[in-house]
């Protein structure tokens, strides 16, 4: 389990506690890249990324995978703009080809599985030849749908974290750590 430390001192009202420092964060990052990478060598890696959630999480990734690769996003967001998960609405849809490439899909956090239940089964129907998960971060205590990752960076308790990435009404991505929100923020 990551240490808990307290947050900036202009945080301090909002964010209860640093869940995974940013040099945790790129220890990590840089490994998953190392097993990306030797299990798609020789492959035809097409890595398909979440918005917006990923976005600081793949900028990093990506630069440790050495491999030929193409991006591409899909815009897929819960419907509400709360902590609880809700209707999936496409905001933008995938523009590369991706029958017959080994994909890749990336995504910032594996909660309920809504969200990876619906992209793996969207993105098979258009036959790859492969399709791998990586999420950085996994709750495995609120899955309702029968979903794992290929790739975890990190499994955390059920709190809802900010930053990296994650938001809360669409704030706090911007953050270079991981932060559990305090929960009168939402309440
Ligand atoms: P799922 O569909 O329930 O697996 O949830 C996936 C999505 O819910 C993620 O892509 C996030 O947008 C959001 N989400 C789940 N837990 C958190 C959290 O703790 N912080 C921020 N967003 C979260
Ligand atoms: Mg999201």
């Amino acid at each position: 389990m990551p240490t808990a430390t307290p947050p900036p001192e202009h945080l301090r009202d909002e964010v209860q506690s640093v869940l995974i420092g940013e040099a945790e964060i790129a220890a990590r990052v840089r490994e998953l890249a190392g097993d990306i990478e030797r299990d798609f060598a020789g492959k035809d890696l097409l890595a398909v990324a979440l918005l917006t959630g990923t976005v600081p999480f793949l900028a990093d990734l990506v630069r440790h995978i050495a491999l030929p690769m193409r991006l591409d996003f899909m815009g897929v967001s819960s419907y509400g703009a709360g902590t609880a998960p809700g209707e999936l609405v496409y905001t933008k849809e995938l523009r590369l080809e991706a029958r017959d490439r080994d994909v890749l899909l990336v995504d910032d956090i594996l909660d309920t599985g809504q969200t990876l239940r619906a992209v793996i089964d969207k993105l098979n129907a258009l036959q790859p030849r492969s399709l791998k998960t990586c999420v950085l971060l996994e709750k495995k205590s609120r899955r309702t749908e029968s979903v794992t990752a290929d790739y975890v960076g990190f499994e955390i308790p059920d709190e809802f974290v900010i930053g990296y990435g994650l938001d809360y009404a669409e704030r706090y991505r911007n953050l270079p750590f991981i932060g559990v929100l305090k929960p009168e923020m939402y309440a």
